[in-house]
């Protein structure tokens, strides 16, 4: 079994990664932890809170954490992308939560949770890395009792924020920049480029829609972010990032990974937030005196369909 905490900013597609943890028999939702991004934190944590209640999952403590960057305060939400509240102007079709929220915040419930687990235990942070950067920072022996992070976020060849730059990154480069170059935790990253490969379409979608009560709310929640991909791709689909990246969580290997040096850029440059992916092989095996820097787990292809039908089956 899975021992998972999930940090995330709903969104539409956290929404979707919260609720394929939440109903995974095989996983051990261990709590959620909530941070700034796609809207503010107090639209990020009631959605959290209220996709749990969806699930029926109030044995799931939620924690809300960091409300801006950790250096630089740059605010801009992404509501063209996930709507007024970040859940298409929906959130309202979701249940009220049940559960109270904990009176400590993100990094002290993180904290309590790693410190009490008896195996390590997988965070997918799928929003800024604020929090997590803030725990490593605080509590940094607390990093040999992650087994590893798998990060949704970063691009190898695009951006979706700045032509550089993809948005869980570009909301707080230093944070990004402290969790990758820190080489505590081994950490997974799924960058754009796969997440867009494993795009839904309408029949998908229909699919989800009809499989019940909680794939039909999940479905009502979508029309300003189909909206976005419609204008964005041309595509009559969504991208479910995050759920990308929580499903490598909980089945590890079902996204194929490449050993790669990747470094953030935090200058305030046109490339900002760009996560540069070494790829070269050369660059690699000259790696030998670490100025590189860690390693991570970049993913870059998967079995696509097998993928999506585990999403829907799940
Ligand atoms: C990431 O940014 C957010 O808008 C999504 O929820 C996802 O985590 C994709 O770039
Ligand atoms: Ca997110």
């Amino acid at each position: 079994r899975t021992k998972l905490i999930i940090d995330t900013d709903p969104g539409v597609d956290d929404a979707f990664a919260l609720t394929l943890a939440a109903l995974s028999e095989d996983v051990d939702l261990l709590g959620v932890t909530t941070v700034f991004g796609n809207v503010g934190l107090e639209a990020t944590t009631r959605n959290a809170r209220r996709v749990l209640a969806l699930c029926q999952r109030d044995d799931v403590p939620v924690a809300a954490g960091a409300a801006r960057p950790l250096v630089h305060h740059q605010p801009r939400e992404a509501r063209t992308v996930h709507g007024s509240d970040g859940l298409s102007g929906r959130s309202g079709v979701l249940p009220e939560p049940v559960r109270e929220l904990e009176r400590s915040d993100a990094v002290t419930l993180l904290a309590e949770l790693l410190t009490s687990a008896e195996e390590p235990v997988t965070i997918a942070p799928i929003g800024p890395l604020t929090n997590i950067a803030a725990l490593l920072a605080a509590h940094p022996h607390l990093a040999s009792k992650i087994d590893r992070l798998v990060i949704m976020g970063g691009g190898i060849a695009r951006g979706n924020t700045t032509a550089a730059a993809e948005f869980n990154i570009w909301s707080d480069p230093e944070a990004a920049h402290r969790v990758l170059a820190g080489g505590e935790v081994p950490c997974v990253l799924v960058p754009l480029d796969l997440t867009h490969r494993c795009a839904v379409d309408a029949s998908w979608l229909s699919a989800l829609a009809a499989s019940g009560p909680i794939g039909a709310a999940l479905h009502s929640l979508i029309p300003d972010y189909l909206e976005h991909y419609r204008r964005a791709l041309g595509f009559e689909g969504i991208v479910v990032h995050d759920a990308v990246a929580v499903a490598e969580a909980i089945r590890p290997g079902i996204l194929r990974t490449e050993s790669l040096p990747v470094r953030v850029e935090c200058s305030f440059g046109p490339a900002r937030g760009m996560t540069v992916v070494d790829v070269r092989r050369s660059a690699q095996r000259a790696d030998t005196d670490g100025a590189n820097g860690p390693f991570t787990d970049v993913a870059v292809d998967a079995d696509l369909d097998g993928l999506r039908e585990f999403l829907l089956e799940r």
